[in-house]
């Protein structure tokens, strides 16, 4: 390569960190909720974004308490050196109760108007983007990045932290199924998701659970997991796995539907709840990439004076939405997928 060309190319990429001046816009990111897988990777990407088109960008600390107890740092390039492949989130998280209260939105936006920030990245759930909207009219722009293992998020087709959850959820339930087909047993595993069965849908299909229980299909275990079973031993199958949602095992413990199928057919069947540890490592491929877009997305939107907005993925693109029509919106299950489970694991 000649001189001339590496000169030109070096000077392209080159990003040079601008002085601090008074009239140098400031912004902030925070993580909020649960954590999630690739919360990291979105937060690397509204700093470099931020700094990369002149501004100054602070890291706020424990979520909404950051701004509360003016717990804040500001950001270089190097600061988010080295985490885009880590789990959890650098800015560690919280559930506030306190900034659920008007005063403390407005004592947010006042602490941030001290320190001329002047617009806030949220990367949380749905909760999380109530009090973006809470600050964003306490007069602080806001943006919500979507960030949950749950993927329970109706506005957007992903949410940052699901792939890696779900990956998981996989390698676990694959483990799971060595020892259930060893034994001839049968295992129920809970997957987390709140309310959501996306997580259970998707591991479902993808370890070729005989039932997926989600609490957006209504289901009668008699009716539609023991003749499931019955039908797949006719066959020769000696092993089953049953993919359980949260929302339906905070109702029906794993447990007791391990000994109703151990009484109602004679098999072993053993319950396992992932838990937590579909929550932990380092992000996939997906995870990273969807957090890297919408960070950067999120602070595009600051930069041009906009706020009160939710980065979202629709049709697999990255957009964004009010968030009072964000928050408004229902979500839709995925009934075909779930008939193709149905369908094939049996
Ligand atoms: P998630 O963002 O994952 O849905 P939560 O529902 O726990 O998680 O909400 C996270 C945080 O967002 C809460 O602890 C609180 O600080 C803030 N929050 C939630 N709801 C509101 C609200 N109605 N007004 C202001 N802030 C809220
Ligand atoms: O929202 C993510 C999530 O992991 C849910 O799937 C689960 O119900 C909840 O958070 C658990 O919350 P905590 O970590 O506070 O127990």
């Amino acid at each position: 390569m000649s001189d001339i060309l590496l000169k030109t190319l070096t000077e392209e990429t080159r990003t040079v960190e601008p002085k601090k001046d008074e009239q140098q816009k400031a912004i902030a990111v925070l993580t909020s909720g649960g954590d999630a897988p690739g919360m990291n990777a979105a937060v690397r990407a509204v700093v470099r974004t931020g700094i990369n088109k002149g501004m100054r960008v602070f890291g706020v600390y424990r979520g909404y308490n950051g701004l509360l107890n003016g717990d804040i740092e500001e950001m270089n390039l190097r600061s988010v050196s080295e985490i885009i492949g880590n789990g959890g989130t650098m800015l560690y998280t919280a559930r506030s109760e306190e900034f659920k209260k008007k005063e403390a939105q407005l004592r947010a936006a006042e602490f941030c108007r001290s320190k001329g920030i002047c617009g806030v990245v949220v990367i949380g759930g749905d909760g999380s983007f109530q009090g973006a909207r809470a600050l964003t009219n306490a007069g602080i722009n806001c943006i919500g990045v979507p960030g949950t293992i749950d993927n329970d998020i109706a506005c957007s087709e992903y949410t940052v932290g699901f792939d890696t959850a779900m990956n998981t959820a996989l390698e676990m339930v694959d483990r799971i199924r060595d020892t259930a087909q060893s034994h001839d047993r049968c295992s129920i595993v809970e997957v987390m998701g709140r309310q959501c069965g996306d997580i259970a849908l998707q591991t479902g299909i993808a370890t070729g659970a005989t039932a997926i229980l989600v609490p957006e299909v209504e289901y009668s275990l008699e009716r539609d997991v023991i003749p499931r079973i019955i039908k797949t031993q006719k066959t020769g199958k000696k092993h089953f796995i049953i993919v359980v949602a949260e929302g339906v095992g905070k109702k029906n413990r794993v447990e007791d539907i391990a000994n109703f199928i151990e009484q109602r057919l004679g098999i072993e069947a053993r319950a396992t709840i992932l838990g937590h540890v579909q929550r932990g490592g380092s992000p996939t491929l997906r995870d990273r990439v969807v957090a890297s877009q919408m960070g950067y997305h999120a602070v595009d939107l600051l930069d041009r004076g906009i706020g009160n907005r939710v980065v979202v993925m629709r049709d697999g693109k990255i957009t964004d939405l009010d968030i009072t029509e964000a928050l408004n919106m229902e979500r839709v299950f995925d009934k075909e997928l779930y008939k193709i489970a149905m369908t094939i694991s049996i």
